[in-house]
């Protein structure tokens, strides 16, 4: 059984991104691992100051809502990141919370080449929605996952679900009326 966290990294609830993390998480619970969902949305999330008082094993000095993310991130097996596309990335809400991990580094005497510091071994995936669906729709937003989670933080990489062709944001949500939540789920039952 695995403890996962789901962070879902957009403002609508209920549209195409919440409803694939919900698919994600039936499948994953029919599995029987424990998911925490944390709507990121409606959270106030800042980026990282850079002021480096964190510095090893120090709390972020920032008091926002990434203080009640820590404790759950601590213990968990497996990130799950769920974001829509916007502007052809994850969303600044998205990025606000991988920087902030910052904070929970720890010093490493002799880190391989490229990364400075340690960071918690964990499970990763990324959940992904857009508008547009072509080949290169979600290019740079699975460059940045694999650079920063896979190797900069060091994260073992279980796998992606891109779901091009859900319609743009101001229409209703058209994922149902794709085959994304199906992939979702069996991709949490696999797990
Ligand atoms: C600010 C903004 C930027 C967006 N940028 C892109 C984009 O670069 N490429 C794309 O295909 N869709 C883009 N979209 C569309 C959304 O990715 C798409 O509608 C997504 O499924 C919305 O997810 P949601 O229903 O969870 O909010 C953008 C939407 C918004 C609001």
């Amino acid at each position: 059984m695995k403890n996962i966290l789901v962070v879902v990294a957009c403002g609508r609830v209920h549209g195409n991104t919440d409803k694939l993390a919900d698919s994600f998480i039936a499948g994953a619970e029919s599995a029987g691992h424990h998911v925490t969902k944390v709507h990121l949305g409606n959270k106030t999330i800042n980026g990282c100051l850079g002021c480096n008082a964190c510095r090893y094993e120090k709390p972020c000095i920032q008091k926002d809502d990434m203080q009640e993310i820590y404790p759950i991130y601590d213990t968990c097996d497996m990130v799950v990141m769920a974001s829509p596309l916007y502007f052809w990335t994850i969303t600044a809400k998205l990025k606000a919370f991988i920087e902030r991990l910052y904070a929970t580094s720890k010093q490493d005497d002799n880190p391989p080449k490229g990364r400075y510091e340690k960071y918690a071994e964990k499970d990763c995936a990324l959940l992904m929605t857009s508008a547009d669906d072509f080949f290169w729709t979600f290019e740079q937003a699975v460059s940045y996952y694999q650079f920063t989670c896979i190797n900069y933080l060091g994260w073992h990489d279980k796998g992606c679900v891109l779901a091009g062709g859900c319609g743009g944001s101001p229409g209703k949500r058209k994922i149902d009326e794709t085959d994304h939540l199906k992939t979702a789920f069996a991709f949490g039952k696999s797990l």
